[in-house]
């Protein structure tokens, strides 16, 4: 296992802490480690209510805090349950602006109970900055966080 793996899940193990503290903790380590990422926050199903959340994030304030299913990458991810990695956000019609810095954004969801409850997104000051091992790793946090929510 890799050794932000290896971070992640000790923070995800991690007996005292709350969910919330776990995943603000787990953005605070992304921010940190992978340079390319400059925001990092969690989105979740708020309610029965066929919209987003925003949960426990690193990064600029965003006036996204809630996102209405089908709306934006992470609206889209909400009902495709499917990562979407976007190498340009410019050549995205279907896309909300946080911030005229993001160039590039990564959206992957999050499932309990083979539900989708919500997703972790990244975005990029870069262009075309998410490597494959990047996206294998979000995968692979996002499994292992649907098991402890
Ligand atoms: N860009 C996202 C909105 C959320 S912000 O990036 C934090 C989207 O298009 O859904």
């Amino acid at each position: 296992m890799s050794d932000i793996k290896k971070r992640l899940s000790s923070i995800l193990e991690s007996p005292k802490q709350s969910t919330e503290e776990k995943l603000q903790k787990v953005c605070q380590l992304l921010d940190q480690e992978i340079s390319y990422f400059n925001w990092t926050g969690f989105y979740f199903k708020n309610g029965d209510k066929n919209e987003l959340k925003l949960g426990p994030f690193v990064g600029a304030p965003t006036d996204h805090i809630i996102i209405p299913y089908g709306k934006g990458i992470c609206g889209q991810v909400a009902v495709s349950n499917e990562t979407f990695v976007v190498p340009d956000v410019y050549a995205q019609e279907n896309y909300l602006s946080c911030s005229i810095d993001t160039k590039a954004e990564i959206v992957v969801p999050i499932f309990k109970n083979g539900e989708n409850i919500g997703q972790i997104d990244i975005d990029s000051h870069k262009i075309n900055p998410f490597t494959e091992e990047d996206k294998e790793m979000l995968q692979w946090l996002c499994e292992e966080i649907g098991k402890i929510i």
